[in-house]
């Protein structure tokens, strides 16, 4: 696939956005999970027993990365991995002009006192126009293009807005004889307007890195009419119907939005992507085996939907509900061990804003090999910026989203070996502030507990005590 030098995209500043964009780039692993999730119904949670196999986190089959994308492709490039990727998916900005929240509400499970925070994600280029939003996404989309293996692809998830634009720039990069399909994802819901028709489809651009992509075609049920008929009848004795169905088109409408605020899959994160329709992209585009990236990461769907088909993976998003969204729903999938690492500095460092006390520990010896070890929270409070977002003066167990448990602190990488999470989606008071774990016994132990809170940030406290 050669490139088409005669045609261009031009814009008054194209070209001054470009990299290397750092002469060094930061990089800091944070947190390596290994999910195990601990029922607040458990009396004692046996991680000795469940999880002997700790030492897989040290080979993550996922990094989740906090900070700006192009800082971090920069950092994938000089680290390794041109060429590594075998499928790119990203849903970046579309120029929407919106600014999206995450909302979700705070209750105490007795009462009907509630509150409402709105978490803001990101915002889509307001005003910023045309050529500020061509400028981010052009040197992007040539790094990404690097980061491409032989046989790699990458699906760009756009709309209306500013699908044409981009998909010049494509052309540019990639060559117009790369695009692959103009796939047109078709959903319902919402209502009308009376000045032109509903806007309900979605395009996803689809170039390859060149001919020899990777390409498992796809199959719909055939139509009721199809299957009474038969092909034969139409076509001759050639066409026989597939055990399989009928080959997918470039037109999906099978696969709706997330609608209903009560989906299981609704993570109350704007712009969330339905699992049925990446989990399409993820088969058709890559192996088994696979690497791939979602540069845009949002609430993790490309994250989830590779860790469940054997996909190793890697994403990013500079906002951290996002990071969080992902990180929860990652735990709660609960397979493969992950990691979470910022690139660039931090502008909000967690860990330092919000206040965490722990209740001093209790060990006792259970067996010859084990011992039984009771951790609570004492007390938490969030940076007081966000608890000015609320009306109400809720307590701990309103404001605490998850916590996690490294039982054998190194000082510097976190690694979460055990979480607790809440069993339902809203905010009220049922998560379990303590508990209790069968360990193995040590002479001393190191434990750090860390805590997110709704607002997005986090706390970490050490414990350190003998048997
Ligand atoms: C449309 S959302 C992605 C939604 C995602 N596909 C999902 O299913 O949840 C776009 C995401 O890109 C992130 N983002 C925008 N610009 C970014 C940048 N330069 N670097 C990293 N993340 C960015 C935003 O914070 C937002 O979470």
């Amino acid at each position: 696939m050669q490139n088409n030098d005669k045609v261009r995209l031009v814009w008054d500043c194209k070209g001054s956005n470009i990299y290397p964009v750092a002469d060094e780039i930061t990089h800091q692993t944070i947190e390596f999970i290994n999910p195990c999730q601990a029922s607040s119904y458990d009396s004692i949670f046996d991680l000795w027993i469940q999880k002997p196999d700790y030492a897989r986190a040290e080979d993550p089959n996922g990094r989740i990365f906090r900070g700006d994308n192009l800082l971090l492709m920069e950092f994938l490039i000089n680290n390794g991995y041109r060429g590594a990727f075998d499928l790119i998916y990203i849903d970046p900005p579309y120029l929407s002009s919106s600014a999206y929240n995450s909302t979700i509400k705070i209750k105490d499970s007795g009462s009907d006192i509630s509150d409402h925070i709105s978490r803001p994600v990101f915002s889509d280029h307001g005003t910023e126009g045309i050529d500020k939003y061509l400028n981010d996404i052009y040197p992007r989309l040539k790094i990404m293009k690097e980061l491409l293996s032989e046989r790699g692809s990458i699906f760009v998830h756009l709309d209306w807005h500013i699908s044409h634009y981009v998909k010049i720039l494509l052309d540019e990069i990639f060559s117009p004889d790369s695009l692959i399909n103009e796939i047109v994802w078709c959903y319902g819901g919402g209502s009308g307007s009376k000045r032109h028709f509903h806007r309900k489809h979605d395009v996803i651009l689809w170039y390859a890195g060149s001919k020899e992509y990777i390409f498992h075609p796809q199959y719909r049920p055939y139509t009721a009419g199809t299957l009474e008929r038969g092909l034969t009848r139409i076509k001759g004795d050639k066409y026989q119907l597939h055990q399989e169905g009928a080959l997918m088109q470039d037109w999906w409408t099978d696969i709706n939005k997330i609608l209903s605020p009560t989906a299981g899959e609704n993570l109350k994160f704007p712009t969330q992507k339905p699992e049925a329709l990446l989990k399409r992209i993820v088969l058709t585009a890559s192996n088994q085996g696979s690497l791939v990236a979602d540069f845009y990461a949002g609430s993790g769907t490309m994250a989830a939907v590779s860790q469940e088909m054997g996909r190793r993976w890697v994403i990013c998003d500079d906002s951290p509900i996002a990071i969080q969204t992902s990180l929860e729903r990652l735990i709660k999938q609960g397979r493969g061990t992950f990691t979470i690492e910022q690139v660039g500095i931090d502008p909000q460092p967690p860990d330092k804003r919000s206040y965490l006390k722990l209740k001093p520990p209790s060990i006792q010896r259970f067996n010859e090999t084990s011992a039984l070890l009771l951790l609570g929270i004492e007390d938490y409070i969030p940076h007081e910026q966000n608890r000015s977002l609320l009306k109400n003066n809720w307590g701990i167990k309103n404001l605490i989203d998850f916590w996690e448990v490294d039982l054998n602190y190194d000082g510097s990488i976190f690694k979460s070996e055990v979480q607790v999470l809440r069993d339902r989606k809203v905010y009220d008071d049922s998560i379990s502030l303590s508990l209790k774990l069968r360990v193995s016994i040590r002479n001393a132990y190191k434990i750090a507990v860390k805590v997110y809170d709704v607002f997005g940030d986090s706390a970490l406290q050490v414990q350190e005590f003998n048997m």
